[in-house]
């Protein structure tokens, strides 16, 4: 059997984050040892049933079983609309401002081959989810980090950036409420960002894939879409996907600038073929009517987020105690680097955690844990750790 080479863009690529912890983890498994999975990101709790009834009907549909529309159903684009507007105060025109993805990280990694050329610079505040720095390289775009750390609140210090750099870039990807920290960005942080990137005409690219998952109503997360002057120069990429338990369903969007929202869609033309109808048809019904499944849920990783906090305080290991997000980010204990951390816990308790610097160098010395177990487990992984 030959073995081919692979490109260049890939031949150095480390296998994907949360893939090479999938596969360590299933070796420990495989030794018979009690997993506890706060690693992935993935929500341990079902769908709804509203929505889970609502693709069975879909599902029935004949119509549904043709190729679906390209840039999402209008119905679809509709519901974001109409869940935009109830949440965020914001405005947005359902056929030019929005468009359907499968999942988030689709359109992520697709919007630099719409907007980036070789030698472009992508600024990507770090420690990071690593689908921007990858997806700019694809491309032949350049990533500059700007380092995201407790002494600046896990916010990009905007000031601190030069007009070069400012004047090279061509896109800003920012996250809030953040992966992996779980810091939130305030009012004046996003709108500074706008000043900045109206200035240097630089887009904007924010991953608000967590907004729902807050904890204290005082303090919801914001969208840049709600800040005044943020769509003349930003997307949003949103999920359904922590919102509503949809991680395994494949659906998200894209909202913001017309002209940003169209460039992407060009691509996604060329490279797939839209999101299954049942699957939008039932995204959409998530969107209109799951207001109270939301309040519910975060009710649930409140809990979760108390019992880990505490648990942490009390074995001596620092965290930050999140306002948003399922990500609790806590200190490595001291003698360890985050990675051999991780991997010690894992191999000798089961507890499966990411290591802070898999998502960047300013990651270093810290690990993530997900809420994504329930409360009891949760307690118990706490207690191998403070074992360790
Ligand atoms: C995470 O755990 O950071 C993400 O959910 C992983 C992913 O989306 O691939």
């Amino acid at each position: 059997m030959s073995e081919f080479q692979l490109a260049q863009r890939l031949a150095n690529l480390a296998p994907y984050l949360f893939a090479a912890i999938d596969k360590a983890k299933e070796e420990v498994r495989a030794r018979g040892v009690d997993i506890i999975s706060l690693g992935i990101g993935d929500p341990d709790l079902p769908t709804p049933d509203f929505i889970i009834n609502a693709l069975f009907e879909a599902a029935k549909r004949p119509a549904n079983h043709q190729y679906p529309s390209y840039i999402g159903m209008l119905s679809f684009r509709q519901a974001v609309a109409g869940w935009y507007k109830r949440r965020f105060g914001a405005v947005l025109d359902p056929n030019t401002e929005v468009l359907g993805l499968i999942g988030s990280k689709e359109g992520i990694a697709h919007f630099p081959l719409a907007f980036v050329n070789p030698g472009d610079v992508a600024l990507i505040a770090t420690p990071n989810y690593p689908v921007y720095g990858v997806s700019t390289e694809f491309v032949g775009g350049i990533p500059k980090y700007l380092p995201l750390t407790d002494q600046n609140d896990f916010l990009p210090d905007l000031d601190a950036i030069d007009s070069d750099t400012w004047k090279s870039a061509k896109l800003i990807y920012i996250n809030y409420p953040n992966n992996p920290t779980a810091a939130t960005a305030p009012r004046s942080f996003y709108e500074k960002l706008i000043e900045k990137a109206k200035e240097f005409n630089v887009i904007v690219v924010h991953d608000a894939a967590y907004t729902e998952i807050y904890f204290d109503e005082g303090k919801k997360p914001l969208s840049i879409m709600e800040i005044p002057g943020g769509k003349d120069v930003a997307i949003e990429f949103h999920s359904l996907s922590k919102t509503y338990n949809m991680t395994g369903w494949r659906i998200g969007m894209a909202v913001g600038n017309a002209s940003l929202v169209k460039g992407l869609a060009k691509v996604k033309e060329q490279m797939d073929s839209g999101i299954f109808q049942a699957v939008q048809e039932a995204g959409a019904v998530a969107l209109n009517d799951g207001d109270a499944f939301s309040a519910q849920l975060r009710g649930i990783y409140k809990e979760r987020r108390d019992v880990v906090v505490d648990a942490l305080k009390k074995a001596g290991i620092a965290c930050r105690v999140p306002d948003a997000s399922f990500y609790i980010w806590s200190k490595v204990p001291k003698g360890f680097t985050s990675q051999e951390f991780v991997t010690k816990l894992l191999m000798q308790t089961g507890v499966v955690t990411t290591p802070g610097n898999g998502f960047g160098a300013p990651g270093e010395g810290y690990f993530r844990i997900s809420l994504t177990v329930d409360t009891d487990r949760l307690k118990e992984a706490v207690l191998r750790i403070s074992q360790l």
